[in-house]
């Protein structure tokens, strides 16, 4: 029995995959309206019901019943954090992730912040984050699978929706706002577009990845420039020299040649070892990408 915790788009499409792909049930829903919870879990029609629901009015879908979070937490096994980043304290996620820890739940989460704010409380516990980094494409179960490889360096594309404006802007001539436009469209954008525009999205993701290769890196760490148009080809680049240790975010010219130069919402990474280097390339923003992932997690939790 499954908790979802934020009911936008990424949440939504969890929950139409879960139904379709797995046996399992969702038994509570929280989004920012409040929450309902069903001790036996929803009937595919129940989810169909809450998927026609406005966003932040699950209470008044008529479905279940309304539930504290606390209660609901009593009912389920599983809570999957899908609810929008909070930087400056990680709020309400992070307390979210406290009690169901502390109740021997597992946590599954694609929610950055209180991993970016929190990594070393919440490291070794029962929570699942391979969403929160490249969303679709599993880089946080590779970089797991390196030690005692050293890694020496990590620099790549982190954020789709910063890429999808670069590449819109220098590929199709497209004008910056109207590409920023698209995004939001796309639904990329995080929900307050400047975590994405002014690289605290990306640093985020640099300090999950550190924080899982076992170098402790601080959010307020990471330098941070904004993104701007330098001229072709203009990525937003981020860097983690493990060694020093120096992180940082920022606009750069890349070569057409260079391995991580990738267009639209696609992400790359390149990881340099000290016996390897290591190419990782796939879609790094979207629904559909973000809720499998999230699916694959749940799964791990429930077999642990
Ligand atoms: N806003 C993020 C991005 C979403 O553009 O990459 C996925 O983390």
């Amino acid at each position: 029995m499954i908790l979802l915790f934020g009911f936008g788009g990424v949440g939504r499409t969890y929950a139409e995959l879960l139904y379709e792909r797995t046996g399992l049930r969702l038994c509570a829903v929280f989004d920012s309206g409040g929450g309902i919870a069903k001790k036996e879990g929803f009937t595919s029609d129940e989810v169909r019901q809450l998927l026609k629901t406005p966003r932040g009015a699950v209470v008044k879908s008529g479905v279940g019943r309304a539930a504290a979070l606390d209660d609901a937490l009593d009912m389920c096994q599983v809570v999957v954090d899908v609810s929008p980043p909070n930087y400056e304290t990680a709020e309400p996620a992070l307390s979210l992730y406290r009690r169901a820890l502390s109740k021997g739940l597992a946590v599954v989460t694609a929610n950055k912040a209180p991993l970016a704010l929190a990594f070393r409380e919440l490291a070794h516990r029962r929570l699942y984050y391979k969403a929160t980094v490249m969303a679709g494409t599993p880089l946080v179960d590779l970089l797991m699978g390196l030690p005692p490889q050293k890694v020496l360096r990590v620099r790549g594309i982190l954020n789709g929706s910063t890429n999808y404006i670069m590449t819109r802007v220098y590929k199709d001539g497209v004008p910056f706002e109207k590409a920023v436009e698209e995004a939001r469209e796309l639904g990329i954008l995080e929900p307050d577009p400047r975590l994405d525009l002014e690289g605290l999205d990306p640093a985020a993701k640099l300090v999950i990845i550190a924080n899982t290769l076992g170098v402790s890196l601080a959010l307020r760490g990471v330098i941070r420039r904004p993104l701007a148009p330098l001229g072709p080809v203009t990525r937003y680049l981020a860097t983690l020299d493990l060694e020093t240790p120096r992180a940082s975010v920022e606009p750069a010219r890349l070569t057409e040649e260079d391995p991580i130069h990738v267009d639209y919402t696609m992400n790359a990474v390149e990881i340099t070892t000290d016996v390897n280097t290591i190419l990782i390339k796939g879609k790094g923003a979207g629904r559909k990408e973000t809720a499998y992932v999230l699916l694959n997690d749940t799964l791990k939790a429930l077999a642990h």
